[in-house]
C-alpha cells in the first residue's frame, strides 16, 4: 500500500497565494469561484455594500438573497442600473483575469482548468482565462435538479398589488427555472502537440471511455450529494462524486499529478483528490471554511487508516 497523498490547505487570497506556488507544478485545477460578482474586491464596510444590504433588509419587493447586480433582484431599470450591471460584470472579468494569470504560471503545459460558473457569467470567466493565456476547450453542462424560477412571478406580484387581472400572467416569470451550471474547460497551451506534451508532462488528452464502454459526453447528470455531504456551514458544496469524475476526466493516475483548487470552500476538490490518491492544494480566503475543509480531510484520513487497519488485521 503506497503512502497517503498529501493535501495542503492554504488560508489566503488566491491571487497572492498563487504567486508563491512553484511555476509549472500543477497538473489540473478544478474550481468553483464565487458567481456573485457584485461585491468582489470590495471591503465589507464599503458604503455601497452597506447601502444595498440595508435596501434589501427594508424592502418588501426585492427578491432576497440574490445580488443586486445579478439582474434578478429589483431596482428601476434605468440607464444607471444597466451601466452598473455592466461595470459589475467587467469588474468580475478583471478579477478572474487576476487569478487566471497566477493560475497559468503554476500549471504544467497541457493542464486542464475546469471552472464552475453560472449560465449568465460563464462566458466572462472563459474570456478572462483566455486573455490570461489559456486555450478554451469546452463548456460542460452540469445538470442538476432545480425547483422554481428565481425571478419575479408576475401573477403573484400583480395580485399583491390588487390587480384583478393578475391571473392573465399565470406562469410568467422573469427567468427560466435554472437547471444547469456551466463548467468551462480550458487548457494551458501544449508543448508543440499532444504527443510531445504527454511525453513531457503526462497531460493533454481527456479520459472519454466510461465503465460501460460508451463515450463520455459533455453533459453531466446524475451526480448528487451523498447523505454525509450536507455541511450547514457552507452553502455551495459540490457533490463529491462529480468532483471525482472531473479529476478522472483530466488527470491520468499518478501521485506526480497535483490537483489545485484556488477557491476551496469546504474542500470538495481536495477530498475527491485525496480519495483518488492525488496530492492536492487548496486555497481559501475564509478561515471558517479552511477549518471545515480540514475537518473533512481528516475524516478521509481516518477512513483510510481504518481500512488499512482492516487490511492488515
Ligand atoms: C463557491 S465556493 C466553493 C465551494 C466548494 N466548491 C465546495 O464544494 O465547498 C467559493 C469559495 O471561494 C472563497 N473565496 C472567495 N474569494 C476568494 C479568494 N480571492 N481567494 C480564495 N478563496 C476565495 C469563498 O470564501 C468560498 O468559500
Amino acid at each position: 500500500m503506497g503512502r497517503a497523498p498529501t493535501s495542503q490547505l492554504i488560508h489566503g487570497d488566491c491571487r497572492e497565494v498563487l504567486s508563491k506556488l512553484p511555476e509549472g507544478s500543477v497538473s489540473c485545477c478544478i474550481t468553483d469561484p464565487p458567481y456573485n460578482y457584485e461585491f468582489i474586491g470590495r471591503e465589507w464596510d464599503h458604503t455601497e455594500i452597506t447601502r444595498r444590504l440595508d435596501r434589501i433588509q427594508n424592502s418588501t419587493t426585492l427578491v432576497k438573497n440574490i445580488p443586486y447586480g445579478s439582474g434578478l433582484a429589483g431596482g428601476i431599470r434605468n440607464e444607471r442600473w444597466y451601466e452598473r450591471n455592466r461595470e459589475n460584470i467587467l469588474e468580475y472579468r478583471r478579477w478572474c483575469g487576476e487569478w487566471g494569470r497566477g493560475l497559468l504560471r503554476v500549471c504544467k503545459p497541457g493542464a486542464v482548468v475546469a471552472v464552475f460558473n453560472s449560465t449568465r457569467t460563464s462566458a466572462h470567466v472563459q474570456v478572462a482565462l483566455e486573455d490570461a493565456g489559456f486555450y478554451a476547450r469546452d463548456c460542460l453542462v452540469y445538470r442538476r435538479h432545480a425547483g422554481i424560477p428565481k425571478g419575479l412571478n408576475l401573477e403573484k406580484k400583480l395580485s399583491k398589488m390588487g390587480d384583478k387581472q393578475a391571473t392573465k400572467w399565470r406562469g410568467w416569470h422573469t427567468c427560466f427555472r435554472n437547471e444547469w451550471e456551466a463548467i468551462v474547460v480550458l487548457q494551458k497551451p501544449l508543448i508543440n502537440n499532444y504527443m510531445q506534451t504527454v511525453e513531457q508532462t503526462g497531460l493533454g488528452p481527456f479520459k472519454t471511455i466510461r465503465a460501460d464502454g460508451s463515450f463520455q459526453s459533455n453533459i453531466l447528470e446524475g451526480y448528487s450529494k451523498g447523505d454525509d455531504e450536507e455541511f450547514d456551514e457552507h452553502c455551495t458544496i459540490k457533490p463529491l462524486v462529480l468532483m471525482k469524475k472531473l479529476i478522472e476526466f483530466f488527470v491520468p493516475p499518478g501521485a506526480q499529478h497535483t490537483v489545485l483548487d484556488p477557491f476551496a470552500g469546504s474542500g470538495s476538490t481536495l477530498v475527491a483528490a485525496e480519495e483518488l490518491g492525488y496530492p492536492s492544494i487548496g486555497i481559501e480566503i475564509e478561515g471558517r471554511y479552511v477549518e471545515l475543509a480540514r475537518r473533512r480531510l481528516a475524516q478521509v484520513g481516518r477512513r483510510r487508516s481504518e481500512s488499512l487497519f482492516a487490511d492488515v488485521g
